[in-house]
């Protein structure tokens, strides 16, 4: 059997008090619909329509996916009136299912899907349903006493006796292509909402002899739908301890896996410790036994085997080796490539930079366009100076060197092997190899000097 998916995404979402299309609000990372078109793929789908109305062309542009087709629900009659928007976009067949899913519905996993396309027959369809301790909004599933499903009733069409059943329509469903075909064509807007309701289709086929199956969603949080910012924290949440189950049972200590947040793909060995209140996004590669202290930042980064990532550190688009240690309170920035047994201390920020086996930088330096020989001490208050007011110059440093504290490099400038250069210089000209070098006055003192006095 083949498989069609139709996302409806026209809804507008007015509850979440946005300018950006409903679909569009992001959860871990990326946007609900994309979520859903990951799920749809994951199936199998040969083709996914996207029914949208609100915000088309924003919505339109943010999904950038060949399989995607694109259709508009120009005015919102109902959900049944949306899925019939898709049909032109493919051929009622016989060996052909179409999966209703949702935009705004993006936790649902491809298990629980698959479910449903395994117990869907050819000439019927099979709904998803679940049960809830407060149904009250729901349309429920009406069952005859032998547990057939009869009809699904909304809310506002239900009686007192419908309204007490637990049991209710998550929307999702997939149904045999030519029948749900025509079963739309059949369907009314003859209700209290006046609209074209998908769920009137479940009564039509029963009426006409088929059975409607059902799968039970054990777990309701799967199915739930984002309608307001306080449910797209709570669909955040569960995506996120998703995710730090995911890792801890790859071998990851998460002290505290509330507090992780993770936005993109994460990819990790055994034996990594990560504190609390730590973000890691894009696509970030944490090797084995490397150690996470509370309130960092990881983004789009690769850390070694054994290095230590102190408190309150920022890395970005950096490549730590083995067994370095960063921070606390350190910014390693954007093509900063560290070899192993490398110190970057507190206060200091690395950019663009390449800092060889043992090199040390450990407090309030700044090294940007620098690149710095093996086993070279950095000391505390050294700053490259990298940028003219018009172009970037490069800093260029050997095998241990010892530069004093409070140096600047004035770039472009090179510091040869062995170099020691004296605490306070400004080094505007090349150094030479194991020698000390020094551009400070000498220290003198001022005999018979006094300290201004007030009058
Ligand atoms: C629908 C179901 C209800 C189910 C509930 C689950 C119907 C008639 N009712 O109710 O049985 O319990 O979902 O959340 O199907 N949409 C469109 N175009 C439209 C109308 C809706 O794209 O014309 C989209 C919305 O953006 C939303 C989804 O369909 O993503 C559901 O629409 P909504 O109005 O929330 O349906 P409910 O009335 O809550
Ligand atoms: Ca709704």
């Amino acid at each position: 059997m083949s498989l069609i998916v139709v996302i409806l995404a026209a809804g507008k979402g007015t509850r979440m008090r946005s300018q950006l299309p409903k679909v569009m609000h992001e959860v871990g990372g990326k946007s609900m619909l994309s979520h859903t078109i990951t799920t749809a793929k994951s199936l199998g789908a040969e083709k996914v329509i996207v029914v949208y109305g609100h915000g088309g062309e924003q919505v339109k542009e943010s999904i950038n996916d060949d399989i995607v087709e694109w259709v508009e629900q120009a005015e919102q009659l109902g959900t049944g009136h949306a899925v019939q928007q898709a049909i032109p976009n493919f051929t009622p067949q016989d060996n052909e299912s179409v999966m209703v899913l949702y935009g705004d519905v993006p936790l649902v996993k491809t298990k629980t899907l698959q479910k449903l396309l395994d117990v869907q027959k050819k000439d019927s369809m099979c709904i998803l349903t679940t049960k809830l301790d407060d149904p009250s909004g729901y349309g429920r599933i009406v069952r005859n006493h032998k547990g057939y499903i009869q009809k699904i009733v909304e809310e506002k069409d239900a009686d007192d006796l419908t309204k007490s059943i637990s049991e209710i329509n998550t929307g999702i469903l997939c149904a045999s292509s030519n029948h749900l075909t025509k079963w739309l064509g059949e369907i009314t807007n003859d209700n209290q909402q006046q609209e074209y309701y998908l769920t009137d289709c479940i009564g039509l086929a029963v009426k006409q002899g088929k059975t409607v199956d059902a799968v039970v969603c054990p777990d309701s949080s799967e199915v739930m739908g984002v309608n307001s910012r306080a449910n797209l924290a709570e669909v955040e949440k569960i995506y996120q301890s998703r995710l730090s189950q995911e890792l801890m049972m790859r071998g990851v200590t998460l002290r505290d896996p509330d507090s992780l947040y993770i936005e993109g793909n994460i990819e990790v060995e055994h034996d990594i410790v990560i504190e609390p209140n730590v973000v890691l996004r894009g696509d970030v590669k944490l090797s084995k036994n490397v150690f996470v202290s509370a309130n960092c930042v990881i983004i789009d980064s690769i850390i070694a085997t054994g290095s230590i990532i102190h408190p309150n550190t920022v890395i970005e688009g950096a490549s730590i080796g083995e067994n370095c240690e960063i921070g606390p309170f350190a910014r390693v920035r954007p093509d900063a490539e560290l070899a192993k047994e490398v110190k970057v201390g507190n206060f200091v920020e690395v950019k663009k930079s390449t800092l060889a086996e043992g090199a040390k930088v450990n407090h309030l330096s700044y090294i940007g366009d620098a690149s710095i020989g093996k086993k070279t001490n950095i000391g505390a208050g050294t700053i490259c100076c990298n940028y003219d007011g018009a172009t970037k110059h490069k800093t260029i440093i050997g095998d241990n060197v010892f530069i004093g504290s409070d140096t600047q490099l004035v770039a472009p400038v090179k510091i040869e092997d062995g170099a020691t250069i004296g605490a306070g210089s400004t080094i505007t000209k090349d150094v030479p190899q194991d020698k000390l070098t020094l551009s400070r006055s000498k220290q003198i003192t001022i005999e018979n000097w006094r300290r201004p006095q007030k009058k």
